[in-house]
């Protein structure tokens, strides 16, 4: 039986979380070594438009009608179908494999709905421009958190880096130099709806302050982006920092994320931030080639759960 298989991968925010809900613009890179893999597969024994979905890591193994009509692999299943014009799906099992951890600011959500979303095209005989992918991922991101910028959606259906801002066309971001991140897991899960959630009550209780927090974010990712694009990416560092400080501002650190911050900085990172919802999930931390082994080291005596390599280019 043939299958039909597509892979997603994770991110991560360089610069902007929080703020880009807020329309000001934020930068997120694709992150290849973690991955999201969906298997479509006929079944032959199963009847017409039945869809039997499996997702070990999460403990799922249902029909698709069996899934409340708002879960967000239903509706992902079923707005690809309605996409691609398909009355019914031909009986299949859809498999769900994932390195990325949930709940960590690692995109993992939307990384299950772009690859399902391009296996079962494949599975109907059709394939799905990046943006289209992106805004059926966007729906369901929705279902996960509330308010999303849809930022998680679009750098991962497009599998580059981005400069993104809400309600704006989507401008691919050019690196001129290549350069090396940690990824550092606090192993602490955290919803991005929750913090997502706090960050708008603490706005509405007091906009005039958040949108200036916003707005002073805003100007650090503008920053970053020309470095980014110069190949003056050494600079990065103390906007990172910088970022950092206003997310604290914001309220969505944590002592244990700042532990891994300082740890990071400690040992040389020349910049680190939360990357994400924050609160738990990860922290990125810029480093070179020589200092990348002693920094993470240092990261994992502060308690990472896990240390990542990624180059961003
Ligand atoms: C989540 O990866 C980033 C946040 O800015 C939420 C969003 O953009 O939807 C925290």
């Amino acid at each position: 039986m043939p299958a039909f298989t597509a892979q997603a991968p994770a991110k991560i925010i360089l610069f902007g979380e929080h703020a880009v809900v807020y329309g000001r613009p934020a930068i997120a890179v694709p992150v290849t070594a973690l991955q999201t893999r969906a298997i479509v597969r006929a079944d032959p024994h199963a009847s017409h438009g039945q869809v039997h979905l499996l997702a070990p890591a999460v403990q799922l193994d249902a029909w698709l009608d069996e899934l409340e009509p708002n879960h967000p692999l239903r509706r992902v299943v079923e707005l690809t179908a309605q996409e691609l014009g398909a009355a019914y799906i031909p009986a299949c099992q859809i498999t769900i494999q994932s390195t990325i951890p949930v709940a960590s600011g690692l995109g993992s959500g939307a990384a299950v709905s772009v690859a399902v979303i391009r296996a079962l095209a494949a599975y109907l005989g059709r394939a799905l421009p990046d943006e289209t992918v992106s805004a059926i991922a966007y729906e369901v991101e929705k279902i996960h958190h509330g308010t999303p910028s849809g930022v998680d959606n679009t750098v991962i259906a497009l599998r580059k880096a981005v400069f993104f801002a809400r309600g704006q066309p989507i401008q691919p971001l050019r690196v001129g130099r290549p350069f090396l991140l940690l990824i550092a897991d606090s192993g602490i899960p955290s919803p991005t709806a929750l913090t997502v959630g706090e960050v708008r009550s603490a706005w509405q209780q007091n906009p005039t302050h958040y949108e200036a927090l916003f707005d002073q974010i805003a100007a650090i990712v503008v920053q970053a982006r020309s470095l980014i694009e110069n190949g003056s990416s050494d600079h990065l560092g103390d906007l990172m920092n910088r970022n950092q400080t206003l997310l604290r501002e914001l309220g969505v650190s944590s002592p244990e994320l700042e532990r891994l911050i300082h740890a990071a900085l400690r040992a040389g990172a020349l910049g680190a931030k939360l990357s994400g919802g924050g609160r738990g999930g990860n922290i990125i931390a810029l480093v070179s080639e020589v200092n990348a082994p002693v920094v993470a080291q240092s990261l994992e005596e502060a308690g990472a759960k896990g240390v990542i390599r990624t180059t961003v280019q």
